[in-house]
């Protein structure tokens, strides 16, 4: 097998918000010591940032300027139940980007060709030497298309709404069902059909779908899948 055909030892994790990415994630995370990367924080800090600069979003040129000055840093979570701390250029964001309402503007900015262009580069530096667990929603397709280990959750959208509102409800935070539900089918259209790296299944992805199975379930298949890809497949 030549280096060209060789993969890189990365687990990819993309699907619609609300499939239990993160938690698995975090978890397939520890099981195999890799770093773990949220690239939705990331569009979330940049939808964060744009919003308290007052961008214009329609500007290309101020837009691609502003971002010259987005610094981010991912801190990773004392235990794998934890969310991965937020910092913006210095400032706790953790919180306040986990509300639906930055979820919508993170959605909204990520189908901005110079956010994701800015942000693929970064996800891709975080990968350079292997030992990640990356996801969201182009990580198999765009970002790390090389990626040995590559995974596609869905799920019914209202079990997926039922997981996020009861995360919220969790938080101490207020929300209604049936806006999550409006809000998870809108974001998902949104995903699905922007013209740039839309929420697609690579090939090479196993699919799962997570709506009737436990964390524990999906965790076990994933490593399972894991463990036979990389004895058929020896990545570099
Ligand atoms: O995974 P999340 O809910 O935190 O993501 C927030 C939004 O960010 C999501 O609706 C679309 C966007 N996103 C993206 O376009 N590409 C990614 N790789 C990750 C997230």
């Amino acid at each position: 097998m030549s280096e060209k055909d060789t993969k890189l030892d990365i687990v990819a994790i993309d699907g619609p918000s609300g499939v239990g990415k993160s938690t698995v994630s975090r978890k397939i995370a520890v099981a195999l010591g890799y770093a773990y990367v949220d690239t939705g924080a990331m569009y979330r800090a940049v939808a964060y940032f744009l919003d308290k600069k007052s961008v214009n979003l329609d500007d290309d040129k101020g837009l691609g300027e502003a971002l010259q000055a987005f610094s981010i840093s991912l801190v990773p979570a004392q235990t794998d139940d934890d969310d991965v701390g937020i910092f913006v250029n210095g400032e706790d964001v953790g919180k306040l980007v986990r509300t639906p309402r930055l979820a919508m503007m993170a959605s909204a900015v990520s189908k901005i060709p110079a956010v994701r262009f800015f942000l693929t580069e970064m996800q891709r530096s975080y990968g350079e030497r292997g030992g990640i667990v990356a996801e969201g929603r182009d990580v198999g397709t765009v970002v790390f298309p090389g990626a040995a280990y590559k995974f596609f959750l869905d799920g019914n959208p209202r079990e997926r709404a039922k997981r996020r509102y009861a995360q919220l409800l969790s938080k101490g935070e207020l929300a209604s069902l049936e806006d999550i539900l409006q809000q998870t089918l809108e974001r998902d259209d949104n995903d699905r059909n922007r013209p740039v790296a839309p929420l697609k299944m690579a090939e090479d992805a196993f699919f799962i779908d997570t709506t009737a199975l436990s964390v524990q379930e999906v965790v076990a298949t994933m490593l399972e899948e894991i463990e036979r890809r990389r004895e058929k497949f020896p990545p570099r």
